[in-house]
């Protein structure tokens, strides 16, 4: 990763990742929210978190997860509603694949207002749809610290073992190449109309998700740095 920290570096405001799967918005949205000491807020991960404990919400979204559809927004805005009323998300934060419909990014402009944040910034990752399968088949996640991986593009030093802390790394079910196209199905209907949306608002940076991560990450650090 860069080694472009300035340690007293401080968000003010949500920062909103918008991709299709496979993009790489947790990747760049975890080490944004590094450098910025900000919380990583995925409802993808919330949701995860909740299928691996069984909770009720977790019983609901874990056939649809598992079908690559959406899971409804009433399941999701309550987890998000929960989320950002923690002390950590007093200065800001970093969503990573929250809002996916416009219902979704409407109630979250209120709720902003509501908490006297600053308007978001929107980092919209673009890439060739042809790289994404090569991305979603490859990845591994961590079971302890969740750091993502790709066997093709960015393995591990130790097969199945994570860099960082050892642990074991895992596929995604959702990650299997059947699920894809039900994903990026969901992803084009009901999502990548947020694009227009925040563009028409003024707040959204295309970026080109196709080049190296650090790449990436750097066009993003410039983007948010500038839009603070
Ligand atoms: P979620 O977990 O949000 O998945 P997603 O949006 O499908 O996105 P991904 O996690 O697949 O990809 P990514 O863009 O984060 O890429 P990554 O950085 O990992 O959602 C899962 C499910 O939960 C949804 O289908 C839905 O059911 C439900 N859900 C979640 N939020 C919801 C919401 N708000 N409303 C309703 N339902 C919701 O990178 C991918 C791979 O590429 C990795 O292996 C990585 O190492 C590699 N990579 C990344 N960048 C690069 C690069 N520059 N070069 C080379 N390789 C790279």
């Amino acid at each position: 990763m860069t080694p472009d920290i300035r340690p007293h570096e401080k968000l003010d405001r949500a920062v909103i990742f918008l991709g299709p799967p496979g993009a790489g918005k947790g990747t760049q949205a975890k080490e944004l929210a590094r450098k910025f000491s900000a919380p990583h807020l995925s409802t993808g991960d919330m949701l995860r978190e909740h299928v691996a404990q069984g909770t009720s919400l977790g019983q609901r979204a874990q056939p649809i997860m598992s079908r690559g559809e959406l899971v409804p927004d009433s399941i999701v805005l309550r987890m998000v509603a929960e989320r950002i009323e923690r002390r950590d998300c007093s200065h800001g934060f970093v969503f990573d694949g929250f809002p996916r419909t416009v219902t979704q990014a409407q109630w979250l402009g209120e709720l902003l207002k509501q908490h006297g944040f600053k308007p978001p910034v929107v980092v919209h990752l673009v890439i060739d749809p042809a790289m994404l399968l090569r991305r979603i088949t490859g990845r591994r996640m961590c079971r302890v610290g969740g750091e993502i991986y790709n066997i093709f593009e960015r393995p591990p030093k130790v097969e199945g073992r994570c860099d960082n802390d050892g642990g074991e790394l895992d596929q995604r079910p959702d990650d299997r190449e059947e699920i894809v196209g039900p994903r990026l199905a969901a992803y084009e209907k009901q999502t990548a109309p947020l694009a227009a949306y925040y563009r028409r608002l003024g707040r959204l940076r295309d970026i080109d998700a196709s080049k190296t991560v650090d790449e990436v990450t750097r066009s993003i650090l410039d983007f948010v740095r500038e839009a603070l």
